[in-house]
């Protein structure tokens, strides 16, 4: 029996929001985000439509990894706030409607992690068994290596103990043991602690790497890593049955579909939640060709995922935007079009950059991108400063380049912070895409901006229950260059088209939803008189360059009944 009223499914049409809060708004001159200053930034979430805010890690952390080698799960950077200043973040948060969830970062802690100080300090630590340690490191050595510019092996040799341990990032963050029944209880504990606080949930950082026990097999690693991550969810459902688990699992499709759950049953009872990396590498590849064919190809392999779980689709996120699924000659065609020059690429497999200088700021196809997230089957995730084009500072570090302060207004410190902006923890963005023309607050007062049209995207697609609950087909148009996707529940349906190409283009269709005389309506322009089936049953679509049409099939009402319960 399945059950139809399923609002609580939240997850399924959240629009979910990356932030860093070091770098969203900074509450106390300073020169460095904090909790206060997000917790005055809500309202620019509200009206963005936002319901599901993704916080970045905040604990405290040696920060040689941007927070990502965390020194106690506990607490609260105290560059950052207090605990007492997340709570009321995340409680002003819920009183507008909106969910937070975190970064889980459990695969390792960082060298400086009293855990680990204890762990390396001897081989008869109580914590030894913490992380994973050999005394030869295996022969395969880089292999695996995820930052290839700094390290050339997993492990690491500790003087002191004089063992290797673990580490699938940098040596300063070694890996926990999760094989050791003693850290997979408190890894619970950290999911409990957060999750009593007021969190729905988190963004598990690298789920492979933290289900794998490298090196422990003799040591009796664990018997089946999925078993561990369907406790995992189920744990949290005990605790909050709204949690979920929106994982990082960058695997090719095959690989990854075993992280929903079971293949043998449709449920998904592990991760709620996968980012389609695939499709996101291959929507840069048909932008770079201006042919539809390769995200085409990539939905059409994508397996569905079961009945609990969802989709996460991004265009951009914190990383560089990594490539690593293409093969050599198609990253080297999207290194061509969008970062050419070697300081816009990193490790040779992604780009440092942002969407929009990568497309030399043409309007038409930042939006062509930001349509196509919000219509394809799968939970949107916008990184903030998406919604007004922020660009990239290629004078940061690595990274750090897609991570600068957050552009809310065209002063100097861009309203981000009154400090020296040589205090900010990254340096602002310049020129076109800088703060003095690129900022939320003209954007929000002007209807023809960026930010006004990702508000109406939002806002469409909260209305189309049709484009988050719905299967969904590609549809023939007989033009190489266009994505045609009809998204369909019980009783609505809504058609999507997106011109990859410079040039004007006539799509012609023929939608099972529709026969000769059936009518469509225009979602995003509301002035249009909408379409009709001509007789022979073909339906003509025009689309300008880099053009895009939401399109409702058959019915012209709005069911407001249908919104949020699929
Ligand atoms: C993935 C995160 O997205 C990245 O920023 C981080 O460096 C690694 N995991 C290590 O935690
Ligand atoms: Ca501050």
């Amino acid at each position: 029996m399945r059950l139809t009223r399923t609002s609580d499914l939240w997850w399924k049409n959240a629009v979910v929001y990356c932030l860093d809060v070091e770098t969203y708004q900074d509450g106390n001159g300073d020169g460095i985000g904090d909790f206060k200053g997000l917790t005055q930034r809500i309202d620019h979430l509200v009206r963005l439509g936002v319901t599901c805010v993704w916080l970045m890690p905040f604990y405290p952390t040696r920060e040689r990894d941007d927070g990502y080698d965390i020194t106690d799960f506990y607490g609260v950077d105290p560059r950052l706030g207090t605990l007492g200043d997340f709570t009321e973040f995340v409680r002003t948060a819920k009183d507008r409607g909106i969910r937070v969830i975190a970064d889980l970062v459990v695969n390792h802690t960082s060298e400086e992690h009293p855990w680990f100080r204890d762990a390396r300090s001897s081989r008869d630590s109580t914590y030894r068994d913490w992380y994973v340690w050999q005394d030869e490191p295996p022969k395969d050595g880089p292999e695996g290596v995820v930052f290839p510019d700094v390290e050339d092996s997993l492990w690491e040799y500790d003087e002191g103990s004089g063992q290797y341990y673990l580490h699938r990032f940098y040596k300063q963050q070694p890996d926990l043991n999760v094989a050791n029944p003693e850290v997979r209880d408190e890894i619970a504990r950290v999911m409990g602690f957060w999750t009593e606080l007021g969190l729905s949930g988190f963004r598990v950082d690298a789920v492979p790497f933290l289900l794998e026990t490298d090196g422990q097999d003799d040591a009796g690693g664990l018997p089946d890593p999925h078993d561990y991550l369907a406790d995992l969810r189920a744990f949290l459902g005990r605790r909050n049955g709204e949690s979920v688990l929106l994982g990082e699992v960058n695997l090719p499709y095959g690989d990854l579909a075993r992280f929903f759950g079971d293949p043998g049953s449709d449920r998904g009872d592990e991760l709620t939640m996968c980012f389609d990396f695939v499709g996101m590498q291959q929507m840069y590849l048909s932008m770079a060709r201006e042919d539809a064919g390769p995200l085409a190809a990539a939905l059409r392999e994508r397996p569905a995922a079961p009945r609990d779980a969802h989709w996460a689709t991004f265009v951009r996120n914190h990383d560089e935007l990594t490539l690593d699924k293409l093969s050599e000659d198609e990253r080297a065609e999207v290194f061509a079009s969008f970062g050419p020059d070697k300081e816009m690429q990193l490790y040779d497999r992604g780009l440092r950059r942002r969407l929009p200088p990568m497309v030399g700021g043409d309007r038409r196809r930042v939006e062509l991108a930001y349509s196509l997230l919000f219509t394809l089957p799968g939970t949107p995730v916008l990184f903030y400063g998406e919604e007004i084009g922020m660009g990239e500072n290629l004078a940061a570090e690595g990274r750090q380049a897609v991570r600068t302060p957050m552009q809310w207004t065209p002063e100097e410190g861009a309203g981000f912070s009154t400090a020296d902006p040589t205090a900010f923890p990254n340096p602002m963005v310049e020129g076109a895409f800088g703060p003095r023309k690129v900022n939320v607050y003209e954007q929000s007062r002007d209807p023809a901006s960026l930010l006004s049209r990702i508000r109406l995207f939002v806002e469409r697609y909260r209305e189309a229950p049709e484009l988050a609950w719905g299967e969904y087909h590609l549809a023939d148009t007989g033009e190489r260059s266009v994505l045609a996707h009809v998204s369909r529940t019980g009783d609505g349906a809504v058609l999507a088209l997106h011109n990859f190409s410079g040039r004007q283009v006539t799509a012609r269709l023929r939608l099972p939803e529709a026969g000769p005389g059936g009518k469509l309506t225009d979602l995003l322009d509301d002035g249009h008189a909408g379409l009709t089936v001509p007789d022979d049953g073909l339906l003509p679509v025009e689309l300008p360059a880099y053009g895009y049409r939401w399109l409702r099939v058959g019915t012209t009402a709005d069911d407001p009944e249908r919104v949020a319960t699929g």
